[in-house]
């Protein structure tokens, strides 16, 4: 029985990731630490929740006693780290919690961890090394790589160039765990990730604040001129690439996850608009009547766009649905889960954990 640690996974991809490997999984032991910040929602994974290889942590990586204490009651052999305060715009506001979250979180769980794996090594008197096996899995993004200008696509080699808060404190943690791994041995690889969509997500970021806001007639505000520009990822694509990274992916390597799908924000905005109104019946062009250009974001990134190569070459893998069908998927979740929508608006999500563990 392997003991994997998943970090925030009562978050976004976390869930995602959490569910596969609880379903797909069997022999292994899933731990999902998470702080239940406002980004985390138990009701992301309440239907893995009774399973019994799957085990729900409240806790914080940026207690480092804490963190020790788990690493050394549990003996993990295995940790996908996805917690971290993940928003752009909050870490314009408040940048000195990315830094706690994802900067000291991370460097916890990697003493922990370089602790509890090497700590046999005396009485294995002469082994190796202790780090066989072991697997330090930090899930990161693209943004780390900075701004593209109009051409060009990040590859693995691309040089870290870091503009927002959130991006200068998951370049901080990738290099950290690369540290750790050059340093101490640390077996890790890190995964960077372009934007993703899909279920569960916040509403805070644009696909998702945007679907809410078109259900209920409120303003959809776009930053700047809109012509920013990303690689959009359908999420249990992202999780599928994790479990393969997590499985098959060399130690010591970085894989970059991308869909090969550039959108430019507004056309993005236009499409779901025209999506939004065939599936709630309205009349076309009118949730379109909802844009509105609002001040820029300081430091905003212009384009984003990811070769993924080396993942399709190496691991065979690539996305598995095309942005037509996981918008539809996407737009047909939150309109079919309008309670989870409702819960999460109105703070009323922060409850499950007391309802349910308490
Ligand atoms: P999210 O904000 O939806 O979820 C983060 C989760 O981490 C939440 O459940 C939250 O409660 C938990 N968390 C936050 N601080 C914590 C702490 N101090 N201790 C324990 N748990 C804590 O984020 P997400 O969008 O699911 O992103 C997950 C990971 O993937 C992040 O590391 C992010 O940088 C990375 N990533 C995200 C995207 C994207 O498009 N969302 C793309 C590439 C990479
Ligand atoms: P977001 O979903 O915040 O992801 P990220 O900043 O990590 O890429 O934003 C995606 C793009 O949409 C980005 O260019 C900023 C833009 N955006 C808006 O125009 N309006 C909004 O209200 C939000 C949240 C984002």
């Amino acid at each position: 029985m392997k003991k994997i640690l998943v970090t925030g996974g009562a978050g976004f991809i976390g869930s995602h990731v959490v569910r596969r490997f609880v379903n797909n999984y069997p022999d292994y032991q899933i731990y999902n630490l998470d702080a239940l910040t406002y980004a985390g929602n138990l009701e992301n994974i309440a239907d893995v929740e009774k399973q019994s290889n799957y085990t729900f942590i409240k806790g914080d990586i940026t207690d480092a006693d804490f963190i020790d204490d788990l690493f050394q009651k549990e003996r993990f052999d295995a940790v996908i780290h996805l917690a971290a305060e993940s928003h752009v715009d909050r870490s314009i506001t408040d940048p000195l919690a990315f830094v706690k979250t994802n900067v000291i979180g991370t460097m916890n769980l990697l003493n922990a961890a370089k602790t509890i794996w090497n700590a046999g090594k005396a009485q294995l008197n002469g082994a190796k090394d202790n780090f066989e096996n072991k697997r330090f899995y930090h899930v990161s993004t693209d943004e780390v790589y900075g701004s593209l200008g109009a051409t060009g696509l990040f590859t693995e080699t691309t040089s870290y160039d870091p503009n927002s808060p959130y991006s200068a404190s998951k370049a901080s943690s990738d290099h950290f765990v690369r540290a750790y791994g050059e340093t101490y041995g640390l077996p890790f690889v890190i995964t960077n990730c372009s934007n993703n969509y899909g279920p569960n997500h916040f509403p805070e970021k644009l696909i998702p604040l945007f679907i809410n806001n078109i259900i209920n007639h409120k303003p959809l505000p776009v930053y700047g001129d809109g012509k920013y520009t990303r690689d959009w990822l359908y999420v249990i694509d992202h999780a599928i690439a994790i479990d393969l990274v997590f499985h098959k992916g060399k130690n010591h390597q970085t894989y970059n996850i991308g869909g090969f799908n550039e959108w430019q924000n507004i056309d993005l905005v236009k499409l779901l608009c025209e999506k939004m109104d065939e599936k709630l019946g309205r009349k076309q062009g009118e949730s379109e009547q909802l844009i509105s250009y609002v001040k820029d974001r300081p430091g905003h990134d212009l384009r984003y766009a990811i070769d993924s190569s080396k993942i399709n070459k190496e691991l065979g893998w690539k996305p598995t649905v095309t942005f037509e069908e996981g918008l539809s998927k996407t737009i047909d979740w939150y309109l079919s889960n309008e309670e989870w929508l409702k819960n999460v608006t109105s703070g009323e999500y922060q409850n499950y954990y007391s309802n349910q563990y308490e």
